[in-house]
């Protein structure tokens, strides 16, 4: 029989050397961009609600660019070969740069902050956001994870998180959204050539991560993918929020010809093209948290539906909204691992306000709307309490101590739901 070669994949092309090598071939200087013709745009070009908006949309940036600066020496610690830690610390270099960049614009063109990267750090905080957050506070306990435990596993989820997640479906679509608006009105000449070559960096950075992940995962497919999906699933409802505008006032992104829903599709595409080019097999991984059936606009258009109606993120009360209860529903029953019960397990939830769902667990598990004929375990619950456990902002232990969660039937089935729903 003939032995079979396996297909190339779309990561045999790139090399380390090749990365390191572009990267010395694209060294710019942020120090020496010409600013002058960006001050006089601010002033008299932008309109007040387009400076108030770039000043935000700037500041998740600057923030952003400072963290991944800080937080990479890990990884170059972790990198089993010369080549990749030798392209880690171009990639370093690069993000200091890009947060020298951020600052000079801040400081020299918006007029916020002082001297040094702390203050100005400090004068544009009041405008992060909560995702930003949640994404950004998770980097660094990546890296000291990573600092802890050098395992090729903990470098493929520090690796999924920074390259994956915050350069691949974060920044580089902001940076081409940012962008393309200010070319279209020539508008901020000095710094849209800064987002040029930032946009670069980025795309190196992110072809070094798919490339490292790649290795890795034909490695040792097992536990590289678990990883990956961990991080997916813990980040995503994050991502969400982390350019959401106050008071979800649209105008903060279409004032620059874009909508959220716009750069949740560029992000979500982005990240799918990553995914199938690390080789993980996306449109059949158990436990994967996204829809890979529907396009990438559908998919971030879900999450940004879950995300308005206070389906994630730090408070509720949730919007009673029946698109978002079913979408919510559908995505327990893709990431549930009914391994953990008997097949055809059926779980019921019987809102105090709301119309009954319940889960099949059964091989691959189903959501429906309704009540189910005979359910093993039925929960009684309000929507809000119920969404606020799925957010991670309620403990259900202690709604059941204050009877505002009551299980009735199967409580064998109670006890094995942190497996069923892990994390
Ligand atoms: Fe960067
Ligand atoms: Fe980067």
């Amino acid at each position: 029989m003939a032995a079979t070669t396996p297909a190339p994949s779309p990561t045999d092309a790139i090399s380390y050397d090749d990365l390191y090598a572009r990267w010395e071939r694209g060294n710019w200087r942020a120090t020496e961009i010409d600013f002058t013709q960006d001050a006089v745009d601010w002033r008299e070009k932008l309109t007040d609600e387009q400076r108030r908006s770039a000043l935000w949309l700037y500041t998740l940036f600057f923030h952003g660019e400072d963290s991944v600066a800080d937080n990479l020496s890990p990884y170059v610690d972790a990198a089993p070969l010369e080549e990749q830690k030798y392209f880690l610390t171009t990639q370093q270099v690069d993000e200091a740069r890009h947060s020298v960049f951020f600052h000079r614009f801040m400081r020299e063109v918006v007029g916020v902050g002082g001297t040094d990267v702390a203050s100005t750090l400090r004068a544009t905080a009041p405008e992060i956001t909560w995702g930003h957050r949640m994404v950004f506070s998770r980097l660094d306990r990546m890296a000291d994870e990573l600092r802890a435990d050098r395992s090729k596993r903990q470098l493929a989820a520090a690796v999924t998180l920074y390259h994956v997640v915050v350069e691949a479906s974060l920044a580089q679509p902001g940076q081409h959204m940012i962008e393309r608006y200010l070319e279209e009105y020539d508008l901020l000449p000095g710094f849209r050539s800064g987002m040029r070559n930032v946009a670069l960096d980025e795309q190196r950075h992110i072809g070094f991560g798919v490339k490292l992940l790649a290795d890795l995962y034909k490695e040792d497919p097992g536990p590289v993918q678990d990883a990956i999906v961990g991080v997916l699933r813990e980040t995503l409802p994050w991502t969400a929020l982390v350019a959401k505008p106050p008071a979800w006032d649209d105008t903060y992104t279409t004032c620059f010809g874009f909508t959220l829903d716009d750069l949740g599709e560029e992000g979500a595409r982005s990240l799918e093209q990553k995914l199938r080019a690390i080789g993980l097999p996306v449109d059949d991984l158990p436990g994967f948290p996204m829809d890979m059936s529907i396009s990438p606009r559908e998919r971030a258009r879900r999450g940004m539906k879950l995300a308005r109606c206070g389906f994630f993120g730090p408070e509720g009360p949730v919007v009673r909204d029946p698109e978002a209860i079913e979408i919510l529903f559908d995505s327990m029953a893709r990431t549930a691992d009914p391994s953990a019960v008997r097949p055809g397990t059926t779980i019921q939830w019987d809102f105090t306000d709301h119309e009954a769902w319940h889960l099949v667990l059964d091989g691959r598990a189903s959501a429906h709307r309704g009540p189910a004929a005979s359910p093993d375990l039925r929960l009684r619950v309000s929507l809000d309490d119920f969404v606020d456990v799925t957010a991670d902002r309620a403990d259900p232990l202690r709604l059941v101590l204050r009877g505002r969660l009551r299980p009735r039937g199967d409580l064998r089935v109670l006890a094995r739901m942190p497996r069923v729903f892990p994390g």
